[in-house]
């Protein structure tokens, strides 16, 4: 399929959605639901185990209407298609863009390029299966005889974030007898501070890089197996493989690192960094939850790939959670998502989102190389409540700019401790009121507030507001729930033309790093960089 179509802004939809944007749909939340009392049953919607309720959000169903008609003008059913059928929609690097298939059940054919997809996916499952449970029974052991009792992650970027992400909310499914630790920076910081808490004896590392070629990762790698070395006073391949493994698609460098190639959990060319916790890149989960609560995550991805993929859009909950975003952002202006999750064990997901979301679609162009005419992708951050409520709501709710709002939380805790949920709840409902009804001047006044602390009190309200609930945090509803923005996430980017399976925004800076490197220690002439960084070498070189 070409997806390369004519601009967002030659749809007639989107004239229409430009006018109501303008018109009273854009009227404060709280007149919308004045106007529509009905808004929570008319704007709630249920799939793979999420209840999804949009009437928060500035919208009404004519802006649904036209969104919709939007979505069919962009061919967002044809893409959809594409992308689960392989296509190489990841057009600047000619890949297809297939994390759907990472998750399809055993049964399944997908035949692209002659190769069926699903059956490489399971015999690489299969095998982390095996590593998983030599592991957690104590089979696996390290050169001095030992069982492994640390597991260390070291990868960064998609590498990273979704094994991290996924360990701290499945924690309460995982081994804890074996401690998980994750060192992602170049700081040589993030790597030591875990040394000081492993014992190297029993601890395996996993290397986990696509390309095996990452400058924070290889040197991260290349320092872990020296303090190995140096711990147990050995060297050699022979050690290395008994401490190391590897989740690459890059062999040969596995190789030439030590490790032995029968330890390497192999992934493919269209599984993108940021889409690949499911795949090889779950090793470290895998190994904490065991291989069954790893399928439920993967049955959880797949029963929202099936929603994804068969729900009238009209129903579709990334459908639709793409198109209000799609309204917050091109059409009201909101350049700001804030994610706030009323579960400690999803901590972690908010800064998984800033990879999935803003490498995807932190884009200006469009597919065809033409300037994007509307505005694109929007800044997810976000920290888990109640923890952002004594923090950064402050300017969340009565700062000058509007941010959009998502926020989750589940009817059960794993947390056995008796009244913490229910406060916990109250106040994700108490904000997420807040932030769409706000409070007035006059309801104030009513409520007896001195005259001069009106103005200081009164809640602007009128932010969108999504609100995600979930039974309790399972490994399905896990993977259900990121299933959901990496949906959203295609949706939007169909939506404005772009690529959303690139990253050439970070190679510059990658390739610049690299070439200031050496110049760091030595003395040579640094005239061909900019003055800036000129006088900043000059300075580290003198204070290093
Ligand atoms: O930051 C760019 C990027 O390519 C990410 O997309 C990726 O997740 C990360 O680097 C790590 O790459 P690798 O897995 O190849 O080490």
């Amino acid at each position: 399929m070409n997806l390369q179509g004519s601009p967002i802004t030659a749809s007639g939809a989107w004239n229409e959605l430009v006018s109501l944007s303008k018109s009273d749909v854009s009227k404060h939340i709280r007149e919308l639901f004045a106007y529509d009392s009905n808004r929570p049953a008319n704007f709630t919607f249920t799939g793979a185990g999420l209840q999804v309720d949009i009437s928060r959000q500035r919208i009404n169903q004519e802006v649904l209407t036209a969104l919709l008609s939007l979505a069919t003008d962009r061919g967002l059913v044809e893409a959809r298609q594409a992308m689960f059928s392989g296509e190489p929609i990841n057009s600047t690097e000619n890949r297809s863009v297939l994390h759907t298939a990472l998750r399809r059940p055993k049964s399944d054919d997908l035949v692209v390029n002659g190769k069926n997809v699903v059956e490489d996916v399971h015999l690489v499952l299969e095998s982390m299966a095996k590593l998983a449970n030599q592991i957690r029974s104590a089979k696996w052991l390290g050169a001095t005889g030992k069982p492994i009792k640390h597991v260390v992650n070291i990868g960064i970027g998609g590498s990273d974030l979704g094994p991290v992400m996924a360990y701290e909310a499945l924690k309460p499914y995982s081994d804890r007898s074996i401690s998980f630790h994750f060192v992602s920076n170049v700081d040589g910081a993030d790597l030591f501070e875990v040394l000081q808490q492993v014992s190297l004896e029993q601890t395996l590392f996993i290397v986990a890089s696509k390309t095996f070629t990452t400058q924070e990762t290889m040197l991260n790698a290349n320092s872990a197996r020296d303090a190995l070395f140096r711990a147990l006073n050995k060297t050699g391949s022979e050690i290395t493989a008994k401490h190391f493994v590897a989740v690459s698609t890059n062999e040969s460098k596995v190789i030439e690192f030590g490790i032995n190639p029968d330890n390497m959990f192999g992934f493919w060319d269209w599984v993108g960094g940021r889409y690949s916790m499911d795949s090889a890149i779950g090793l470290s989960t895998m190994i904490a939850i065991g291989p069954d609560n790893f399928y439920e995550m993967l049955s959880g991805f797949h029963e929202m790939d099936l929603h994804f993929l068969n729900t009238p859009l009209e129903k579709n909950i990334p459908v639709l959670l793409g198109l209000v975003g799609l309204w917050n952002r091109s059409l009201l202006g909101i350049n700001s998502v804030a994610v706030l999750p009323y579960d400690n064990y999803l901590k972690r997901f908010p800064a998984y989102l800033q990879q999935l979301t803003m490498e995807s679609n932190g884009k200006s162009v469009t597919r065809d190389g033409k300037p994007v005419e509307v505005q694109t992708g929007a800044m997810y951050w976000g920290e888990p409540g109640t923890n952002g409520q004594h923090s950064f709501y402050q300017l969340l709710h009565q700062g000058t700019a509007t941010t959009a709002i998502d926020i989750l939380y589940p009817a059960k805790s794993h947390a056995n401790l008796s009244g913490h949920h229910d406060v916990l709840v109250s106040n994700a409902l108490s904000q997420a009121s807040v932030f769409a009804f706000g409070r007035t001047a006059e309801e104030l006044t009513k409520l007896g507030v001195a005259a001069e602390l009106v103005a200081h009190k009164v809640m602007p309200g009128d932010r969108p507001t999504t609100v995600i609930t979930f039974d309790l945090l399972t490994p399905k509803v896990l993977g259900s729930l990121v299933a959901l923005y990496e949906h959203i996430v295609f949706v939007q980017g169909i939506m404005w033309g772009i690529n959303s399976f690139d990253q050439w925004g970070v190679e510059l800076g990658k390739e610049v790093a690299n070439s200031i490197s050496p110049f760091l220690t030595n003395t040579e002439d640094v005239s061909k960089f900019d003055s800036a960084t000129q006088s900043a070498i000059i300075d580290y070189r003198k204070k290093r």
